[in-house]
């Protein structure tokens, strides 16, 4: 039996830390300003300790769980392919891909469903899941966090995201990257999240050290953007950061 995709059901919740329990289809838990609905996406993954859905359990599925967080501002929800026309239009801002390390520009025709195609295969193969960020007020497609790289071994993951421009400086990725912390953590039971940002993009820095990231170092012209050789800086949190 395959579930459709985002479909949300009743089911016990396995999380690494067991924090969820029952027969709420809703279980939730509740962040700073924020809670989690749960949201059962079937997609390939079957280690112990990841988080599954009983009833997927049940049914033979395995699969990476990927809940939808709502902040005070935003929702965080999985991908669905009528995200592509917003994504083509708000990936296309070169304000964006200018302080991506790679995203295209311009963005090429038909490069929102590529992604979306690219997406569903990583979360099939548990590799990497990605979160639409979206306005509660309008409900709008504004922006992407990924939980991407997905290391089993050393359990650890990279994060990236980025967001339209007209609601940058209004603190909206610092809360979602909470977000994002709170999945990658309790849901992926994950020991380290780290994330890359160009030197002279130092908004990403902050958002980043506003969520308890430590900057790791510098590393001297590691990309190429518009054909100029870039620093990059590393960031990363671990598990034990966050109670400190
Ligand atoms: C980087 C980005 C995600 C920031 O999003 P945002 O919602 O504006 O971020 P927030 O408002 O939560 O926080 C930004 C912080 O950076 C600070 N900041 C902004 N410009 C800055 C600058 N030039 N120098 C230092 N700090 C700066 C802001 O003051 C704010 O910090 P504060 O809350 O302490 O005042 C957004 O600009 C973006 O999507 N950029 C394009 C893509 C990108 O660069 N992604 C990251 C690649 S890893």
């Amino acid at each position: 039996m395959v579930r459709p995709q985002g479909q949300v059901h009743a089911g016990l919740i396995r999380g690494p830390d067991q924090r969820k329990s029952g027969r709420d289809p809703e279980a939730s838990n509740v962040l700073a300003d924020s809670v989690v609905v749960s949201v059962c996406n079937p997609s390939g993954m079957g280690d112990p300790g990841w988080a599954l859905c009983y009833s997927c359990t049940l049914a033979g599925v395995p699969l990476l769980h990927q809940p939808t967080f709502e902040t005070a501002r935003l929702i965080l929800r999985p991908l669905k392919p009528s995200d592509a026309t917003s994504i083509q239009t708000e990936a296309s801002a070169r304000e964006i891909a200018d302080t991506m390390i790679s995203l295209p520009h311009p963005y090429p025709a038909s490069e929102a469903e590529r992604y979306l195609d690219e997406q569903r295969s990583l979360r099939e193969q548990g590799r990497g899941v990605a979160f639409a960020i979206v306005t509660k007020a309008e409900n709008r497609f504004c922006g992407l966090v990924e939980v991407r790289d997905i290391d089993r071994e050393h359990s650890q993951a990279e994060l990236s995201f980025w967001l339209a421009p007209k609601l940058w400086g209004q603190g909206c990725m610092s809360e979602a990257v909470q977000a994002a912390l709170r999945y990658g953590f309790d849901e992926l039971g994950l020991n380290r999240l780290y994330a890359y940002h160009m030197e002279r993009n130092p908004a990403s820095g902050r958002v980043l050290e506003k969520n308890g990231f430590r900057r790791e170092g510098l590393l001297r012209q590691r990309v190429r953007k518009w054909d100029r050789y870039e620093d990059v800086v590393l960031w990363a949190i671990v598990r034990s950061d966050q109670a400190s």
